[in-house]
């Protein structure tokens, strides 16, 4: 198990990412929810989404809703959903809105589909129009009010990071993050994370929608992924394990087999002739 920061909340140290269940090229319910199910099933315990995981703007809420629906229908009231708020869908693009008032209406719509509290409540990026501080500002409000039980950042940098601590204190980082793509490794802000008590999300931890073919095609984490008997996909999530106690990748999944694959890498234990190779690929561990 590991700690969502200072919460107390422990998880098992791979999570369930949701967007592949409700995005564009989603899977049918039934699927949706056999993902989910394997992924509870597997011992997992800790899933994110977002209100933003959705077709358009028509659909807001639509992962956050199967989430809650499969959780019920299994009576688990023990997973731990993160969720996040401060985009919105017009016509499928993503866009930032970050102003208090529609994170405060995207927060409370969360809470009604999930439960309140929501357990770990990210803002899902820094709006470039609106001071982070006035953003927070509303989060803090909410938490105040019991709408969330603990803040997180998403797709920030350390200069946010440290802006925010003068603010409230923050659970969470969640940035992209995998074996090809490791700027939060080489800028110290995973390892930076863990001094600070935060939990450190990687999101696309296998390279996201189109980068997992690139991981698995990978020459050097073929041969590391052979040697173990396990695919490519394991040893990413296991390279992210391997950066700290306090890291907890999300690998998404739009089918069973994916997820099931994905919990495996809990049990792998790279050498350390494994991670120096695979350090190199992207960046020197500090
Ligand atoms: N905060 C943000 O801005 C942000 C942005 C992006 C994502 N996220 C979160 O992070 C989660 C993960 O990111 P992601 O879904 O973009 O990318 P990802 O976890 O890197 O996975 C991308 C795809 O790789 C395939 N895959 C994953 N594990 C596999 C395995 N063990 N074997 C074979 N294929 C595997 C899956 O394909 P199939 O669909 O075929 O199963 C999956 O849809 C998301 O679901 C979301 O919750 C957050």
């Amino acid at each position: 198990m590991r700690s969502i920061g200072n919460t107390g909340l422990r998880v098992q140290p791979i999570g369930l990412g949701g967007m592949p269940l409700s995005i564009q090229g989603r899977p049918d319910e039934r699927t949706g929810r056999a993902v989910i199910e394997a992924f509870l099933a597997g011992g997992g315990n800790f899933i994110d989404t977002a209100i933003s995981y959705c077709f358009d703007n028509t659909d807001l809420g639509h992962n956050e809703r199967l989430i809650a629906a499969t959780l019920k229908a299994l009576g688990r009231t023990d997973v731990i959903v993160a969720t996040k708020g401060g985009l919105t869908r017009p016509n499928g693009q993503w866009d930032v809105d970050c102003t208090p008032g529609w994170l405060r209406h995207c927060c409370e719509q969360s809470a009604r589909d999930l439960g309140a509290p929501i357990a770990l409540y990210y803002l899902h990026a820094v709006d470039p129009n609106v001071p982070l501080a006035e953003s927070l500002g509303e989060l803090v409000k909410l938490r105040d009010e019991g709408t969330i039980a603990a803040i997180g950042l998403s797709n920030v940098t350390a200069r946010h990071v440290d802006e925010a601590l003068a603010l409230t204190p923050i659970a969470a980082v969640q940035n992209r993050c995998n074996v090809l793509e490791a700027r939060d490794v080489k800028s110290g802000l995973v390892a930076r994370c863990g001094e600070l008590g935060i939990a450190y999300v990687p999101y696309s931890p296998v390279g996201g929608h189109w980068g997992h073919r690139k991981l698995a095609a990978n020459a050097d984490v073929a041969r590391i992924a052979a040697k173990h008997g396990t695919s490519p996909h394991a040893i990413a999530i296991a390279w992210l394990l391997a950066l700290g106690p306090h890291v907890l990748p999300i690998p998404g999944a739009s089918k069973v087999a994916s997820i099931e694959n994905s919990l495996t890498a809990a049990a792998l234990t790279l050498d350390t002739d494994d991670l120096a190779v695979l350090d190199r690929l992207n960046t020197p561990r500090r």
